[in-house]
């Protein structure tokens, strides 16, 4: 929800913590702010808006320090404004604080400190919690490490916080809660990080921090504490990304550049998995569980956002192919529902950047109950993937842009890939047709090249269409979690309003809406479903819609029916989302652009929505 780095060692922290953040924005940026510790107190500059905005307000200053943290935010108590944006500085002026996350109980410590005369200066539940810190400080006599394991005994809620003491010129102090925290191990010195893009080019031996868990960072010390006070021997891992992987490429936008790179990532999440002439399908976080998911009764997929659409599809493939009833719960709703959950029952939770907090207590709340938790996660050793039994990366890399894209068509070849296996395992299908769905499988990574060759036309197409008011997004069967997402995906980078549907379902309601106004979206390739869908769009046409159509290459009667037609190749109807997706990711983002909105950043969005 917010991006978090820290550094403390022999260099400037300044130039390090700003790139940071800037590598960090697509998790909030709705204000920014550094605190510097230079060895004569803690300085802090903040303000509202983006960090090259912060950056532009701050030049001439006294930016000299070697110890150093900053923060972009995504709002959650207080709006956006130079005086919630972070660092926090405590009333004796002594102690700055970065928060990313949610203190649930802050109104009851805030009137505590109330009572007690402290003043406060903004709306931020994180000004409560610093204050608690130096109030436990003052009263109890003891050290700023202490006061914080005091104060995270009574917190109720999320965290990750760093802070800098004025009496204390070489440390940070970092504590974690249900948010991320990496910290990067330098030669005498240390990175920390909402994750490990901040520290890439400086690091690659990175300690995931975990829950409950403290860090006294110094320059040449990393002292791992828990909150009871226990040393832990820091597990150093070394990071497998390049610093390419973050970085534009030569692309206006991360969001353009990640669509264009499924075929690359579809074949990487294949690649060592996946072998069409073997027949075989290696999964070794999931094999660990093949019986007890061929054994289940039911197969529950939990998740939010474009991670639910992947997991809805999943629903229509599992059935299928394994014939499992399946479950999809978006992770919300789920985990407060009080749901029936029976010992050995599978959860699927679906997640990129495996820091959702819906979905993350709702998988700690089936696991409390019995489940077995598979994660389909992209962001390794992430929170989701750490509370995972078992399950399977998505090797989709960094995905930066807001919008999902790369981890989508990641996360559907991922659970085409478990359900093929489970089922090839269960004998549910015939062996001719698993070897057909391996091969159309493996064929996807070309086929989306394919796709993305025909990207001017749909840029041709956003011209076009830019201005409308609404869109309607229609499919059946493995389209229809399709046109959710293509609606979700407009929604969410232009700003115009789109609804996904059942083709059917139009006819319930729906269908009044439709006037010569309307785009009306079909996503139409070629399937069981097709002959339907035709007489959908012979329906649509006859109220004037105007009807834009994914197709199967060579369809010409849907080809006749259409305004304008976005094509894909043929291929088998449960791997086809992975293909008609595309042109609506391509669509959404030529749209956003057209109409000159941030389609890396959207408005009021954050790239992972790490409160619930
Ligand atoms: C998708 O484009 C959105 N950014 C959002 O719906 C996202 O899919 C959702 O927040 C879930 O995130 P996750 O996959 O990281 O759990």
């Amino acid at each position: 929800m917010c991006g978090i780095v820290g550094y403390t060692g022999p260099r400037e922290a300044y130039p390090i913590i700003i790139k940071g953040l800037k590598r960090l924005e697509y998790r909030g940026y709705d204000s920014t702010g550094v605190a510097l510790q230079n060895g004569q107190g803690v300085k802090v500059y903040k303000k509202k808006g983006r960090v090259a905005e912060l950056e532009d307000a701050i030049v001439g200053k006294d930016l000299h320090a070697h110890v150093g943290i900053g923060h972009t935010r995504w709002a959650t108590h207080g709006e956006p404004s130079d005086r919630n944006a972070h660092p926090h500085q405590s009333s004796s002026g002594k102690l700055a604080m970065i928060h990313n996350g949610i203190i649930e109980n802050y109104s009851q410590l805030k009137n505590e400190l109330i009572s007690k005369g402290y003043v406060f200066h903004s709306d931020t539940d994180t000004e409560v919690l610093l204050n608690f810190i130096e109030e436990i400080k003052k009263n109890n006599n003891c050290s700023l490490e202490e006061a914080i394991r005091i104060a995270l005994k009574r917190v109720v809620g999320a965290y990750v916080i760093l802070l800098v003491d004025a009496d204390d010129p070489n440390t940070i102090i970092a504590a974690r809660k249900g948010s991320p925290l990496v910290i990067g191990v330098g030669k005498g010195e240390h990175f920390l990080g909402s994750d490990a893009s901040p520290m890439l080019e400086y690091t690659k031996e990175v300690v995931y921090v975990n829950d409950y868990e403290m860090a006294i960072v110094k320059p040449d010390e990393l002292i791992l504490k828990n909150l009871g006070n226990e040393k832990i021997t820091p597990y150093i891992q070394k990071l497998d990304l390049e610093l390419a992987a973050i970085e534009k490429g030569g692309y206006d936008h991360f969001m353009l550049k990640e669509i264009f790179e499924q075929p690359q990532t579809v074949y990487d999440c294949l690649r060592g998995r996946l072998d069409p002439v073997a027949g075989t399908i290696t999964m070794s976080g999931i094999q660990q569980y093949a019986d007890q998911i061929v054994k289940a009764s039911r197969i529950v997929m939990v998740a939010c956002g474009t991670s639910w659409h992947a997991g809805l599809a999943a629903e229509y493939i599992f059935e299928e192919l394994c014939r499992i009833n399946v479950e999809v719960e978006y992770a919300s709703e789920f985990r407060y529902r009080n749901p029936v959950i029976n010992k050995g029952d599978i959860i699927i939770a679906i997640s990129q950047s495996g820091e959702t907090a819906d979905t993350l207590v709702a998988i700690e709340t089936a696991k409390a109950k019995g489940a077995i938790i598979l994660g389909v996660v992209n962001v390794v050793g992430s929170s989701i993937a750490r509370a995972s039994h078992g399950g399977a990366y998505t090797h989709a890399g960094p995905e930066i842009g807001v919008a999902s894209t790369k981890a989508f068509t990641g996360q559907l070849a991922v659970l085409t890939m478990i359900a093929l296996k489970i089922a090839y395992i269960k004998g549910s299908i015939s062996n001719d047709r698993y070897m057909h769905l391996l091969n159309e499988l493996n064929e996807i990574p070309e086929k989306l090249a394919w796709v993305l060759n025909h990207a001017d036309h749909i840029k041709k197409l956003a011209e076009k269409y830019k201005d409308a008011r609404d869109f309607l997004y229609l499919g059946r069967g493995y389209n229809f979690p399709v046109a959710l997402e293509g609606a979700l995906k407009l929604k969410e980078i232009s700003y115009i309003h789109a609804e996904g549907y059942p083709a059917a379902e139009m006819k319930h309601g729906p269908i009044a809406l439709v006037d010569e106004t309307l785009p009306v979206v079909f996503i139409a390739t070629k399937d069981a479903y097709h002959e339907k869908l035709i007489s959908n769009m012979q329906e649509i046409k006859a109220r004037k819609g105007r009807v834009i159509s994914v197709i199967t290459e060579g369809d010409e009667m849907a080809k006749s029916l259409s305004e304008d037609v976005m094509i894909v190749p043929e291929t088998d109807e449960i791997v086809a989302p992975m293909l008609s997706v595309v042109p609506l990711q391509l669509l959404a983002y030529y749209i956003g652009v057209a109409k000159g909105q941030d389609v890396d950043k959207p408005r009021n969005l954050a790239k992972s929505v790490t409160v619930e």
